[in-house]
């Protein structure tokens, strides 16, 4: 599908103008703040105003298409994207940048042409039939504590092990050093988030906040995170004037 990036939107903060997505995601340059034991993390996130990342199981009820281009506008900027196994059961990823004009725009600006996959999953018990593995589109890499092989898939998987339990700074110091990953997006989910969060492995959050309530028992932006204070600066704070959301950058001091 093909969605325009050049998705009005008005900046409240930290000025007020009227601008787009994409004139707001080129100017990030993440990769130029690539550190040098690690990459430099992003995370993106829909929420519901009462603070949900599900609407019956799934992100997708969340936002609306202008959501959809801030994500997909976030993973034309990386080197990688990363997602825990709780979210590719959930949602069965495709391809991440699945218009053509996107990936050659990737290219020309430097990036390879599909972003690396990178899954975390202990059990490896993954729905080897969703189209990120059938199709054959780009790479992907999974850390696993798990011993067994997984099945064979037309996408090439690289299967990175950690027996005593995944070790996300090594997995990082990895994708860096041997994959030359500078910029990675997470995506989710919110048991994953917590353990970036708390291992001090974001520095950035991207937050859809959508006007509307989804109520239930789905999880909120991260799970499993110890009590504290955590004070972030606002990087910007953009609104989409039809359907009502706000995005939020929040930039980890
Ligand atoms: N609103 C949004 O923007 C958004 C974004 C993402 C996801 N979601 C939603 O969030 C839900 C999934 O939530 P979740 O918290 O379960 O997902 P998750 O964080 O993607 O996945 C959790 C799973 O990832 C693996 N994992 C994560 N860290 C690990 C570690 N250190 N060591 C070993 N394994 C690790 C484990 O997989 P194994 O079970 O394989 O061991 C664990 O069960 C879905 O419903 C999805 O739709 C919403």
């Amino acid at each position: 599908m093909s969605l325009n990036l050049d998705w009005p939107v008005r900046r409240l903060l930290p000025d007020c103008a009227e601008t787009t997505i994409l004139a707001e995601l080129v100017g990030l340059d993440l990769i130029a703040k690539a550190h040098e034991e690690r990459p430099y993390v992003i995370t993106n996130f829909a929420l519901t105003l009462d603070g949900h990342a599900t609407i019956a199981g799934r992100s997708g009820p969340i936002g609306t298409d202008a959501d959809t281009a801030m994500l997909v506008g976030l993973r034309t900027q990386v080197d990688a994207v990363m997602i825990g196994a709780g979210t590719m059961r959930a949602e069965r990823y495709g391809r991440v940048v699945g218009d053509p004009a996107k990936r050659e725009q990737r290219e020309r600006d430097g990036f390879r042409h599909d972003p690396l996959m990178v899954i975390v999953s202990g059990r490896l018990e993954l729905p080897w039939d969703a189209p990120l593995f059938t199709e054959g589109h780009g790479e992907i890499l999974i850390a696993t504590s798990a011993g067994e092989d997984p099945p064979s898939t037309e996408t090439p998987v690289e299967i990175v092990r950690h027996p005593d339990g995944i070790d996300l700074h090594a997995l990082f110091a990895h994708l860096r050093r041997e994959q030359g990953v500078r910029a990675l997006l997470c995506e989710g989910g919110p048991r994953l988030h917590g353990q970036l969060v708390d291992g001090g492995l974001v520095d950035e959050l991207f937050v859809t906040h959508a006007p509307k309530i989804g109520g239930g028992v789905g999880p909120g932006l991260i799970a499993e995170l110890e009590e504290a204070e955590r004070p972030l600066e606002v990087g910007w704070l953009l609104a989409e004037a039809e359907t009502g959301e706000l995005f939020g950058r929040y930039l980890v001091g």
